[in-house]
């Protein structure tokens, strides 16, 4: 049977420990979790064949180190349950070296660079306290590609998982030659002249090390343009522009698109659940018929949700006639609670909710409802009542949400988009595309999406409903795998 190994930084479960000692297994959250969940199942299939999934991630606390310790030889073992059936490592990283890997390096740098995130008061300061997060990283690297290394089968495919592990792929291919391996980038690229300002040394070794693989794969044509832009000014490599592939130290790297979008059929089943059902009739009662603006993202700066706020206010200013005949629903849940400039940038978008609801608000109306904790069956539930769905990202991968949103509105939605979310690259033909720094701009298209008749939102949802299902995460993964043969 051949053997499909995954390592990302979240694994597919979590752990929580009891005061007994019982271990409870969670699902883990986020989308690359969903994603990979899907189509591990999908490789295994229902009758047990298909190829053996093992899941590489890092321990998050004490209770996944305890799991870790009490399975067999470390492997716990998912037969049977929703994420699929795979087999999962938790590598036991030191916490000091997973913080600086993951908040120092990961989230704060690299996350920072791909976003276009830095800005004055923030901007990049690599001393020698960043050189001694770096060596976290690779140590942190490194430990994935020695537990890869340790558990591949011979020829096994490898697909290692974001910026988190930019190196694993490279120190992989140095440990085990005989593997086949992807990286795939969740996230954009950055263009050279902002991946420039990383140490070269760092840049050159985040290059290298995604060029071990032998297929790197990302969410659209932008973002992988941008990649082989920055690999042309790394010496030593050779780009061809046309066969999309970097050849540098004798190994040849192929570049690829891979859009991923939504499972409707699976998304539309878990939204019919009672639990959404209950709260789309809670949420109903609380804001009556009137139309409604939703917005649902992680507390993450470059989901721009301030900007989205002002474009709010500025629309209940310049538009005074939607006083009272509109909500905006926005539900910005916790992420990266660790780091300073998440906690404060939740704060400012408290600050700025308060701002809108003590200058419009009435008895009778509430302009705003802001939710900042993690409800997934509530989010699923603001999605089927959206009239109008906000996704004003700064810059973002793909962005799921614009995706979803369309699936499951009840009585199709209008989707104001980011054009700097990669999704805009699928779905700009039916979306209301706006520059997410421009507030005005912002505001007059949900002027206009909120105008917009019935007839017309519903026939550019099913539209956009046809291009968000089209690429489910099974097919996805299938092609990058199959990228490998
Ligand atoms: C988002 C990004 C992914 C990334 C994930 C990590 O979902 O799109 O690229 O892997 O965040 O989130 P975390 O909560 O684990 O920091």
């Amino acid at each position: 049977m051949s053997q499909v190994l995954v390592a990302s930084n979240r694994g597919p479960v979590s752990f929580s420990l009891s005061d007994d000692g019982g271990l409870t297994m969670r699902r883990g959250g986020g989308g690359l979790v969903s994603g990979l969940a899907a189509v591990t199942g999908a490789a295994r299939g229902t009758s047990g064949e298909g190829p053996d999934v093992l899941w590489v991630c890092a321990a998050l606390g004490e209770a996944d180190r305890e799991a870790a310790r009490r399975a067999p030889d470390g492997r716990i073992d998912l037969a049977g349950h929703e994420t699929g059936g795979a087999a999962v490592r938790m590598l036991d990283i030191p916490p000091g070296t997973f913080h600086r890997a993951y908040n120092a390096v990961a989230n704060s740098t690299l996350w920072f660079v791909h976003h276009l995130l830095y800005d004055t008061p923030r901007s990049p300061h690599f001393d020698a306290r960043a050189r001694r997060d770096w060596q976290s990283y690779e140590a942190y690297n490194a430990a994935f590609a020695d537990a890869l290394a340790r558990d591949a089968a011979p020829g096994a495919k490898a697909a290692i998982q974001d910026y988190h592990l930019s190196l694993a792929p490279r120190m992989l291919r140095e440990r085990r030659p005989d593997l086949r391996i992807v990286h795939f980038s969740h996230t954009p690229w950055a263009p050279p002249e902002y991946f420039g300002l990383l140490p070269d040394d760092m840049g050159a070794e985040i290059l290298l090390g995604i060029l071990g693989a032998d297929h790197a794969g990302f969410l659209t044509e932008r973002w992988a343009s941008a990649f082989l832009d920055c690999c042309e000014l790394l010496p030593g490599a050779r780009v061809d522009r046309a066969a999309r592939t970097v050849a540098c130290s004798g190994h040849v790297t192929q570049v690829g698109v891979h859009g991923l979008g939504v499972d409707g059929t699976a998304l539309r089943e878990r939204a019919a659940e009672q639990d959404v059902v209950e709260r789309a009739r809670g949420l109903r009662e609380q804001v009556g018929e009137r139309q409604l603006i939703v917005r649902v993202d992680r507390t993450e700066l470059s989901k721009n949700i301030v900007r989205g706020l002002a474009a709010y206010r500025e629309l209940l200013v310049n538009h005074p006639e939607w006083r009272g005949r509109v909500v905006h629903l926005a539900f910005a849940y916790p992420s990266r609670y660790d780091l300073t400039e998440y906690r404060e940038y939740t704060a400012s978008v408290q600050r700025m909710a308060k701002q809108i609801t003590d200058e419009f608000g009435t008895a009778a109306w509430d302009p705003l409802i802001l939710q900042v904790n993690d409800d997934y069956p509530r989010s699923l539930a603001a999605l089927r009542l959206a009239d109008v769905l906000l996704v004003n990202p700064i810059r973002d991968g793909m962005n799921l949400v614009a995706k979803e949103g369309p699936v499951l509105s009840e009585r199709g939605c209008a989707l104001v988009l980011s054009r700097e979310a990669g999704a805009a690259a699928e779905l700009s033909g039916d979306a209301l595309v706006v520059n997410p720094y421009d507030v005005s701009q912002t505001a007059e298209t949900l002027h206009r999406a909120l105008l917009m008749t019935r007839r017309e939102r519903s026939e550019r949802c099913a539209r956009l409903t046809t291009a968000a299902t089209a690429l489910p995460p099974r097919t996805w993964f299938a092609d990058q795998l199959a990228a490998l043969d």
